[in-house]
């Protein structure tokens, strides 16, 4: 059939999977938010925002099933997001969402909603 939701149009769970992927790449190698994470490998955190992109997207709701709901901005509170952590990670997600060659009107849809999302998750001013 023609048409599909979002999820499918893209590319489904092999698009998300390199996002989150390459995200990470870029992630492994900051400065700023590499030490927010305390593991040394940055596998299971990458298939958790694997998960969530696709299930956020309209694709399997596995997310959700392992984690229970997302309530995204308490899960961050621990870590402290300034402007600049907010910048450092749009920068690798802009990266990894380049990186898949969406359509440009699947990437502007993609991207509005990861700036506006990185802006809900500021919880800190200070430098
Ligand atoms: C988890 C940092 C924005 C989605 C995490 C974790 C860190 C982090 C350190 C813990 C790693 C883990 O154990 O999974 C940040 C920073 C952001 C940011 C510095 C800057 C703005 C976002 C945005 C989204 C997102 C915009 C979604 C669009 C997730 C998800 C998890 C997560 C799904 C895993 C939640 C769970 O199930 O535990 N983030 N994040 N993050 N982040 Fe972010």
């Amino acid at each position: 059939a023609v048409g599909g939701n979002f999820y499918e149009l893209v590319g489904g769970k092999e698009t998300f999977r390199k996002i989150a992927a390459k995200f990470y790449e870029g992630v492994a190698a900051d400065e700023i938010l590499r030490p927010m994470y305390p593991e040394e490998d940055l596998g299971p955190a990458a298939e958790r925002l694997q998960l969530f992109l696709e299930q956020y997207w309209g694709g399997p709701t596995t997310y959700q099933e392992l984690r229970g709901h997302p309530r995204l901005r308490m899960r961050h509170n621990p870590f402290k997001i300034n402007p600049q952590a907010r910048e450092h990670w749009l920068m690798h997600m802009r990266s990894a969402v380049e990186s898949v060659g969406l359509s440009p009107l699947h990437q502007a849809e993609m991207w509005a909603y990861f700036d506006r999302a990185a802006t809900a998750m500021l919880n800190s001013f200070d430098e």
